[in-house]
């Protein structure tokens, strides 16, 4: 754990991973500003824990420059941005709505390179004596770039992409800031899988469980706390059982 309260933007805190991460940061007495597009019961109770709650629609690219000067009117520092927000559109429901496609794009890949590059602008982040970045940045990718998903194209492509970033990025921020990646694989269950479909994702773990959103939000608590680790990809998956 780090020493002193960080001050931590997240995007799409309204459920799921985002959520859990923002409650855990907020418990942890992070400062933590949140983006949300629709208001749920789980961004209300992290605003009554102190969560700075700021609208952002990532599909409304002109939003990007003015959501970074508001961030920036609510602090005067940025330790740490994770970008979690995400959609995630099967190849058939793209096929027949193009849209979609770029859409997926646009959250996972364009917006958040304009949306960190904005916040740079509005609020810089300081090249230390000791050498040590001053702010993080971390993707949250997906696992199955490795893997392969032949129903989800699309939002893996989208998705290597901005993994396929982070050494660029790493490279431009140096030396005042560090680019990292998450890669998780199955995290949690959607409501409406079926026992059937369960069964079979877990199977093709080397560990069959479902881990939950906390292993996020560990990953994260390690990454704030060591300070060395820049263009990395931290894979959240258990291993695989890879198919011949
Ligand atoms: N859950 C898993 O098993 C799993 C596995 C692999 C990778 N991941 C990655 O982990 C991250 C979190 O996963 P999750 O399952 O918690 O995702 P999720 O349930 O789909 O939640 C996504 C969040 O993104 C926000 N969002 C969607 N479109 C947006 C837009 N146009 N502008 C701004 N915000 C937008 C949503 O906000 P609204 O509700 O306001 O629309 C929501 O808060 C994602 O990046 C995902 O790809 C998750």
């Amino acid at each position: 754990m780090t020493r002193r309260p960080q001050t931590i933007l997240i995007t799409g805190v309204t459920r799921r991973v985002g959520a859990d991460l923002a409650g855990h940061l907020l418990d942890a007495g992070h400062r933590v500003i949140g983006s949300y597009r629709r208001e749920t019961d789980a961004l209300r109770d992290l605003v009554d824990r102190g969560l700075v709650a700021l609208p952002l629609d990532l599909l409304d690219r002109d939003r990007i420059e003015p959501f970074a000067r508001t961030v920036a009117e609510h602090t005067d520092r940025l330790d740490l941005i994770v970008h979690n927000a995400s959609i995630w559109h099967r190849d058939e429901d793209c096929a027949a709505d193009p849209g979609l496609a770029t859409a997926m794009y646009t959250v996972h890949v364009t917006a958040p390179i304009e949306l960190t590059e904005a916040l740079h602008r509005a609020l810089p982040a300081r090249r230390r004596d000791d050498g040590q970045a001053d702010r993080q940045v971390v993707f949250l990718t997906d696992a199955h770039i490795d893997e392969g998903e032949p129903n989800h194209i699309h939002y893996i492509a989208s998705k290597a992409a901005i993994e396929g970033s982070i050494r660029s990025l790493a490279l431009r921020y140096a030396p005042h800031t560090r680019v990292n990646a998450i890669a998780p694989g199955l995290l949690m269950f959607h409501p409406e899988d079926d026992e059937r479909y369960r069964r079979e994702r877990l199977a093709r773990r080397l560990l069959p469980f479902e881990p939950g959103p906390g292993v996020v939000a560990q990953t994260v608590d390690y990454l704030m706390a060591c300070p060395l680790i820049n263009q990395a990809v931290i894979r959240l998956d258990t291993g695989r059982r890879w198919e011949n």
